[in-house]
């Protein structure tokens, strides 16, 4: 039976990124009649964002709290002062490639820094904790079958292991401490806002300014996609219904080879922008493949269709349409993450502090 759980005051980590900052928007939007305080804080690290809060940074419901997951007497103030009663927990270093080049990082934050949260959690028992997590922790899948809840896990990469060792901190502390927990793992998202270092935003960036458009091997890793907003949606209810120390996958059911994918991301921007397809096919370029590269993710999110009635809103074609278009009408976001001006907010406001 899903759970009925008053959702008052929300600790959000590492909302400036893309999918908690997704989730704010979301949360703050006539679509959810949200009445409580809304407190995010993020490290403001080179993926955090603030200019992707831009819309909802006046809303009297959102403080915005400078600072890091691993402060826990920090976390721990800003419980008591907001009252809060659920925890979201987004802050993580996310980004594979990176995870390979130095994975300490990926270490500190995304372990230890689950660790801290949920030792905050541990003094007030009080709060809900939803944990977001990623399918990345179940391995790779041959060309048959899907990742289920009951897949055993089988992380590759260093983001992946250490995104499965928050995992079980999470099942642990429900287990032994009675903790209100509640996990998912979730497909690759995409969307707007999404910080061009990951496969879509950097291919629809370098088709708007004619650069090679790089794939690592042949191309033929597949994928499953979700639209960030259908994953806001699908969280917000797991922290209203999700049963306590329950996971659910949530994914797009879209599922795209690499190489079809770009050549969907080249034909919708060729349609767009009324140019010839062959100018943007013509960049296509194969890569060195990078070490572990899972060969295939695909997810069974049958559970959480099931128990609470959710699946993705949009088809992937009407998701990546939207997606080009807001790359297309903002020019703004992109020069400012591409100059590195959106971090001069943070270095002139913090450069002394800490
Ligand atoms: N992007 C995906 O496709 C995807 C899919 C499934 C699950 N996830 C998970 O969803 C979560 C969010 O992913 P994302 O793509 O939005 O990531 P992101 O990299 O865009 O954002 C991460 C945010 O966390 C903040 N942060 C990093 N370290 C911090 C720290 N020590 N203290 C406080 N804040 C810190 C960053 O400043 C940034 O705002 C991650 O936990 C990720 O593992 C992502």
């Amino acid at each position: 039976m899903p759970e009925q759980r008053k959702v008052h005051n929300i600790l959000v980590t590492g909302g400036a990124g893309f999918i908690g900052s997704a989730f704010i928007r979301y949360l703050l939007s006539p679509q959810v009649n949200f009445t409580g305080t809304c407190v995010n804080v993020d490290a403001l690290t080179y993926a955090g964002n603030l200019e992707n809060l831009a819309s909802i940074a006046q809303d009297p419901r959102y403080i915005f709290e400078h600072g890091d997951i691993r402060q826990q007497a920090l976390i721990e103030h800003l419980c008591q002062e907001h009252v809060i009663d659920t925890l979201i927990h987004f802050a993580a270093e996310s980004h594979v490639d990176r995870s390979i080049v130095s994975p300490q990082a990926f270490i500190e934050t995304n372990v230890m820094g689950t660790f801290h949260l949920l030792e905050v959690v541990r003094k007030n028992p009080h709060i809900h904790f939803h944990h977001v997590s990623t399918d990345e922790v179940y391995g790779s899948l041959g060309e048959f079958g899907y990742f289920t809840e009951h897949t055993p896990y089988q992380p590759n990469s260093p983001y992946s292991a250490s995104k499965a060792a928050s995992d079980h901190l999470v099942r642990a502390y429900h287990h032994t401490y009675g903790l209100s927990t509640c996990l998912s793992n979730c497909s690759n998202n995409y969307g707007p806002y999404h910080f061009p270092e990951k496969l879509i935003p950097v291919m629809i960036l370098n088709c708007f300014e004619r650069k090679p458009l790089p794939i690592y091997g042949q191309g033929h890793n597949v994928r499953d996609w979700l639209h960030v907003e259908d994953h806001a949606r699908a969280l917000y209810l797991l922290l209203k219904e999700g049963c306590r120390g329950e996971t659910y996958n949530v994914g797009g059911g879209a599922e795209w080879r690499n190489i079809d994918l770009v050549h969907e991301i080249v034909r919708t921007i060729a349609e767009l922008q009324a140019i010839p397809i062959g100018e943007l096919q013509s960049l296509i370029t194969f890569v060195k493949d990078r070490p572990g590269h899972d060969l295939r993710y695909a997810i069974d999110y049958s559970k959480i269709r099931r128990e609470l009635g959710w699946q993705p809103a949009r088809t992937f074609s009407e998701g990546l349409k939207q997606t080009v278009l807001w790359y297309m009408q903002n020019p703004e976001w992109i020069k400012n993450v591409q100059s590195g001006a959106y971090r001069q907010w943070v270095e002139f406001n913090y450069a002394n502090r800490s």
